[in-house]
């Protein structure tokens, strides 16, 4: 039988497997199996009469059953409502969209009401002509789609000190992955002529915040996007609507949404978002500064304390993600015994640029506790640092940029919690 794959051995010896599972595992299992099952045998209420109309919901929201899989903050972080975050209940998705409705949101001073109506886009500074865009100016530019994750820079920064979040949902839920249409920042800048002094561009919201950010140039030309939709619909408002940066690796404050005005500088702002805030303080005073692109990083999501394994023994999927802001994530391993051995989980599709990845580890789960975690590799040959090679270098003082990796100890009965191991 293949180590990482129990499903990999023959059909038959795989269905005489299962069967064994069913009758040693509950008692409740093994009487179902016996005994008449009614949801087999008999007629149920659903076959007895019709369905919900086409008209009963225009716009389609989850069934009641998976009201659980939402967005959740954490009481203590949320001093304020509009200054503050919820993050994206990733124990409970697969593959690697994250759909809009619970997607992590961050705002600095709230998420406002634009219509496309009142919108504006301005270009200035070192350009031959200012101009202002409306929404319908921008739609008739040549546009693309992308798919790219947006990952807050504060993510995994309550980890820093020692294991405290009970889920993965907290400990790493500050990111979404989304298809995103839009175009290109460079046509705009060309539209405008921007002058080549100018060597970058300082972005700013239409939010009370305005949460500006300089973009050195070389990026704004390469791949950033002035978006308008994600996964093929308008963006929520809670995202930007209707036009938010898309910065693609880069860290998400610059993400900048209800974007307003972009001014090309010859020199950065150096604006309250990137000298006091988002920047990580070492051991020795001096501060890490321009530190835009997430470095890689990966984290299983199931099972996880908030997705325990409720099977018993037995064939295990074990999933998580992986992402690089360098690049394409290459390889991701997978350790059950804490960073002792490892094993190449299996990657669901190659590896995209500045996307997340879901990896698979299918594993015959003897039934003994496990140390859990996951090791990603980008196409630079970046490994994930542990939790100790980080602290090494980064001290202690940081509260962003932690990639390091993740732990869960998953206990006899299924239930996983969040531990260091040293
Ligand atoms: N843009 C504006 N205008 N105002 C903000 O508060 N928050 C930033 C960024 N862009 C913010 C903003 C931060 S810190 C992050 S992590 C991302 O938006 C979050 O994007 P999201 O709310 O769509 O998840
Ligand atoms: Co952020």
């Amino acid at each position: 039988m293949s180590k990482n794959n129990p499903f990999k051995q023959s059909r038959r010896s795989f269905l005489s497997g299962s069967v064994v599972v069913g009758v040693g595992a509950m008692a409740s299992g093994s009487v179902r199996a016996q005994t008449a099952d009614p949801l087999i045998t008999e007629p149920q209420e659903w076959v007895q009469s019709f369905g919900d109309g086409v008209d009963a919901t225009p716009y389609g929201l989850p069934i009641k059953y998976e009201g659980g899989v939402v967005r959740r903050n954490v009481e203590w972080l949320t001093a304020d409502q509009v200054s503050s975050i919820n993050f994206t209940p990733i124990h409970a998705l697969d593959g690697t969209i994250t759909p809009q409705g619970c997607a992590f949101e961050r705002h600095h001073s709230g998420a406002i009401d634009l219509s496309k109506k009142n919108y504006r886009l301005m270009i200035n500074g070192l350009v031959d002509t200012p101009l202002v865009f409306t929404y319908e100016d921008l739609e008739r530019f040549p546009r693309e789609n992308h798919i790219y994750f947006c990952e807050c820079a504060a993510n995994t920064g309550m980890e820093w000190a020692g294991a405290q979040l009970n889920g993965v949902q907290f400990t790493h839920g500050m990111i979404h992955n989304m298809e995103y249409t839009g175009v290109p920042l460079r046509l705009l800048l060309e539209e405008a002529g921007y002058d080549t002094t100018g060597k970058w561009v300082f972005v700013e919201g239409a939010d009370a915040s305005s949460n500006g950010r300089s973009i050195p140039m070389d990026k704004a030309l390469d791949d950033v996007l002035v978006a308008f939709k994600a996964n093929g619909e308008a963006l929520r408002k809670e995202h930007g609507y209707p036009v938010r940066l898309v910065v693609p690796g880069w860290e998400g404050n610059m993400w900048v949404k209800w974007i307003r005005r972009i001014e090309v500088t010859n020199s950065p702002v150096e604006s309250r978002e990137e000298t006091s805030k988002y920047t990580d303080t070492l051991s020795d005073g001096v501060s890490r500064k321009w530190t835009w692109a997430m470095d890689a990083k990966s984290v299983v999501t199931s099972p996880s304390p908030q997705a325990p394994i409720r099977h018993g023994s037995g064939p295990l999927v074990v999933t998580g993600l992986a992402w690089s802001g360098h690049g394409r994530i290459t390889r991701v391993d997978v350790s059950k015994d804490g960073g002792k051995t490892w094993e190449t989980a299996r990657l669901a599709k190659p590896g995209e640029r500045m996307a997340l990845t879901r990896f698979y580890l299918d594993i015959n789960w003897d039934g003994s506790e496990m140390l859990l975690q996951s090791r990603a590799m980008d196409e630079n040959g970046y490994v994930q640092p542990t939790k100790t090679q980080l602290r090494d270098v980064r001290g202690l003082n940081s509260i962003y940029h932690n990639n390091c990796i993740q732990t869960w100890w998953v206990r006899e009965n299924g239930e996983a919690e969040n531990v260091e191991v040293s």
